[in-house]
């Protein structure tokens, strides 16, 4: 800059405080390397229970190096992950359990770490993608990407979706308990079906994806629960048929990351009864931009992963319509299923700060 006049002007207190706002991203991004390998290599799951434990006790238990593991355990204490206890002792409380361990708690959140150096390693490409418009396609991620997004949303599924979700849908458990035909498309891994198949054993349930990674873990994880009244198609080949069939259909958290969500909400509206219900899960966002900026604590975390991943794929063929991860709003929502011919749509409230539930009918 030719006028260095700015210079004399700078508030040297707001330079600190910027460049301490910055460091807490480096340190975020570090750390969260750090709960990857604490997953990874079972030291949570190791260490819940266990009580206080030094790293040579956590050595032994784990038959890892000690000396790695005291610089893990220190690391984890300092980010207020584990406690320390004296004595050069560490233990996992039982509350940090249930997000770092328990896989089956609602809280549970280190599984959605499992995906890090793949979501990381994907920047390398996205300065090409800034020029070319062009992003990257759902299975750049490699078969981890399934994994980690499997990992992060299945604890609600686990938890919510049968036991709360569903009673609050008009008739749709009696139409499941007598027998419903069910698609979940964007399944996934297929977590939410298998379950609702598991709940349901009458009922019929189809999921349907694109990718070969997701699809591949939701045969794996069906065969793991033993359930026979679920297929899983590919809908590259073998889409959701338009023949007015189905009484239930969901989606969960995908329609923002589709390339061309447009002609997939037709094809549920040509698919569903038309005294069907269709149940969207999509993330949480407000209607503009400054509305996200002053009241959504979520939002610089939703940015992110939308220009990583959720705008990349929706972003990933020339036509895409790039909706991204904060785009599938509540208007949004009503305009493009009302544009599709559904009628009647009624918001939903289950408790979790990612999502907005939408129950949707002809
Ligand atoms: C964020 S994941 C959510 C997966 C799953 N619903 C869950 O909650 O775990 C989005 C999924 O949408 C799938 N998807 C994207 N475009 C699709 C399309 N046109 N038809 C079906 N699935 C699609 C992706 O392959 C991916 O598995």
């Amino acid at each position: 800059m030719a006028d260095e006049s700015y210079k004399a002007q700078i508030d040297r207190e707001k330079v600190q405080q910027m460049a301490e706002h910055t460091m807490g991203f480096l340190g975020g991004a570090v750390i969260s390397g750090m709960i990857y390998l604490g997953d990874k290599m079972g030291l949570y799951r190791t260490l819940d229970g266990a009580g206080p434990v030094t790293s040579d006790e956590l050595a032994q238990k784990t038959g890892l190096h000690e000396r790695w593991l005291r610089e893990w355990l220190e690391g984890q204490a300092a980010a207020g992950l584990l406690e320390y206890k004296g004595n050069r002792k560490f233990e996992l409380s039982a509350e940090a359990a249930m997000v770092l361990s328990n896989e089956n708690s609602p809280a549970f959140m280190a599984g959605g770490f499992c995906s890090l150096p793949q979501q990381m390693g994907v920047i390398e490409r996205l300065p090409e993608s800034f020029k070319t418009g062009l992003g990257l396609p759902y299975d750049a991620f490699g078969p981890e990407g399934a994994r980690g997004v499997e990992r992060f949303l299945a604890p609600w599924f686990q938890a919510h979706l049968v036991p709360r979700a569903l009673p609050a849908l008009d008739g749709v458990v009696s139409k499941l308990e007598a027998g419903a035909k069910v698609a979940d498309v964007g399944c996934g891994g297929g977590v939410a079906l298998i379950k609702v198949a598991e709940a349901f054993p009458q009922a019929e349930c189809h999921g349907y994806d694109i990718s070969e990674y997701a699809l591949a873990r939701a045969e794996e994880n069906k065969a793991k629960a033993g359930v026979q009244n679920v297929a899983f198609h590919d809908a590259n080949g073998d889409a959701i048929p338009d023949d007015k069939s189905f009484d239930f259909i969901t989606t969960f958290d995908c329609l923002h990351d589709m390339a061309n969500p447009t002609p997939v909400i037709q094809a549920i509206y040509s698919a569903l009864k038309p005294d069907g219900t269709w149940l969207i899960a999509d993330i949480h966002s407000m209607p503009t931009f400054e509305e996200n900026l002053e009241q959504n604590p979520l939002a610089p975390l939703m940015y992110g992963f939308s220009v990583m991943c959720c705008m990349s794929s929706a972003m990933s063929t020339p036509d895409g319509e790039g909706l991204g991860t904060l785009g599938f709003t509540e208007p949004v929502a009503r305009r493009m299923v009302g544009s599709a011919g559904f009628s009647r749509f009624k918001r939903h409230d289950f408790d979790n700060p990612i999502n907005a539930y939408y129950e949707v009918r002809p």
